[in-house]
């Protein structure tokens, strides 16, 4: 087979080879790091990986490009397990009234927060809203991000929810950026429910559910179950629902206050629970026991200025596998580089690097549904490759505030040089 590209003289090679299924804390023990490494790349997938002597058995022509990583560190493509990357209407303002002690809660309740980026979502047209959303994307891609999960949500109508699932599926189709799709029916209940809640909950189960299961548009169905937004009775109802039209759970669970949420993850056997910040340890013990993986992001803690981060240390601890993402959104996780979770990982998770490596490739990968084919270089899958302006993993969580992507492949492609996107073409 052809080669399309090669990339040599790699210093640590990442592979995060392993078992087939999202890694424990005993799984990261055996990490494999590769020193004076070289990768392969054919038809867009990984064909090579080991000891640069392996290049000897590949049939390499003369115009094969061959990028030098020159000692530096070399990963897999950075897998960005849970945003909310389509919409309009940053909030910016909010930051005075989060200085002056108001919580995420109360600008909420006083119909700002979400609601807000509904109004002007709502408003936008379906190309103001690709615009935006490829904006991101590059941002993304700049940062080290390969492939992301992205969710609907601030739409909360039936065709509102649906523009932001088509336009998340032209990104992907036109972007170098991999998309999967969630739809988030139940982010908020919208101002025009407001008292009515009950009517809401059977709009997104009898008709949006259906209608985005009939067009295609999502893998998974999420739902914001927290104190004051949808309860567990609720939040079960709609993922229950979801699953019937094949569209597998997810949830925003005890994010702010302990509510039950990793609970009902586990007995929904939800693909994952995402926040965890104030989960029991029967909740975080139901978990491991059905498969159900568990999505930190500590950007919302940092960004929200909340007192406290997950306690990822004690589940790991407990066996659970977990997976780090942005969370990226204008109201709580306003940023699209997964290396400053990297960074927020190790100094306030404290997790080691192989840990937050872990969490932000093959990990992300399961828990956005394509650990059989992203988060790691082995036969097969997709040539999706960072190469740092770095040395080894340690660099990255300690080094902070500062792009550290020299170039980014994406399927055997380069779409990232010298940190910046060559990719404009979506
Ligand atoms: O994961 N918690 C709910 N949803 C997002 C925030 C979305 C927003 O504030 O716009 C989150 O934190
Ligand atoms: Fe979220």
């Amino acid at each position: 087979m052809r080669v399309d590209l090669v990339v040599k003289n790699i210093g640590q090679l990442v592979t995060m080879a392993g078992p087939p299924r999202p890694r424990t804390r005993k799984d990261i023990m055996e990490f494999s790091v590769i020193e004076s490494g070289a990768l392969v790349i054919s038809g867009g997938r990984i064909t090579g990986v080991g000891k640069e002597r392996i290049l000897k058995d590949f049939e390499i022509q003369d115009d094969t490009p061959i990028i030098d990583a020159r000692g530096q560190c070399v990963t897999p493509g950075l897998v960005d397990a849970h945003t909310h990357a389509v919409f309009c209407g940053w909030r910016e303002k909010e930051l005075a009234l989060k200085l002056k002690g108001y919580s995420y809660m109360d600008i909420l309740q006083e119909g700002g927060g979400i609601l807000n980026t509904v109004e002007k979502t709502r408003r936008a047209t379906e190309d103001e809203l690709i615009m935006q959303g490829k904006k991101s994307l590059n941002r993304m891609l700049a940062h080290g991000t390969t492939t992301i999960e992205a969710k609907s949500g601030y739409g909360l109508n039936l065709e509102g929810e649906l523009k932001s699932l088509r336009v998340l599926k032209e990104l992907d189709r036109t972007h170098p950026v991999d998309i999967i799709p969630t739809f988030l029916g139940a982010h908020v209940v919208p101002e025009e429910y407001k008292g009515n809640k009950q009517d809401f909950v059977d709009l997104v189960i009898n008709e949006m559910i259906p209608e985005v299961a009939a067009q295609g548009l999502a893998e998974f169905c999420d739902v914001f179950c927290e104190e004051g937004v949808f309860t567990i009775e609720e939040s079960r109802d709609i993922l229950l629902a979801g699953r019937t039209y094949g569209l597998r759970p997810k949830l925003h669970a005890d994010e702010l206050v302990p509510f039950g949420g990793a609970e009902l993850a586990a007995e929904v056997e939800a693909a994952t629970a995402d926040h965890l910040l104030c989960s029991s340890d029967a909740g975080i013990k139901a978990m491991v026991a059905r498969g159900v993986m568990g999505v930190l992001l500590p950007g919302t803690s940092f960004s929200l200025m909340l007192p406290h981060f997950a306690p990822a240390v004690k589940m790991l601890e407990m066996g659970l596998p977990l997976a780090l993402a942005t969370d990226f959104n204008p109201g709580s996780s306003p940023t699209e580089s997964l290396q400053i979770i990297m960074n927020l990982a190790s100094l306030k998770l404290k997790m080691t690097p192989e840990e937050v490596m872990t969490a932000v490739t093959i990990n992300g990968a399961y828990a956005a549904g394509r650990g059989d084919s992203a988060g790691s270089f082995e036969q097969g899958k997709l040539g999706d490759v960072v190469i740092w302006d770095a040395p080894n993993i340690e660099f990255l969580m300690y080094h902070y505030g500062v792009n550290l992507v020299d170039k980014v492949i994406k399927k055997g492609v380069v779409v990232v040089d010298g940190g910046r996107v060559l990719y404009e073409t979506c």
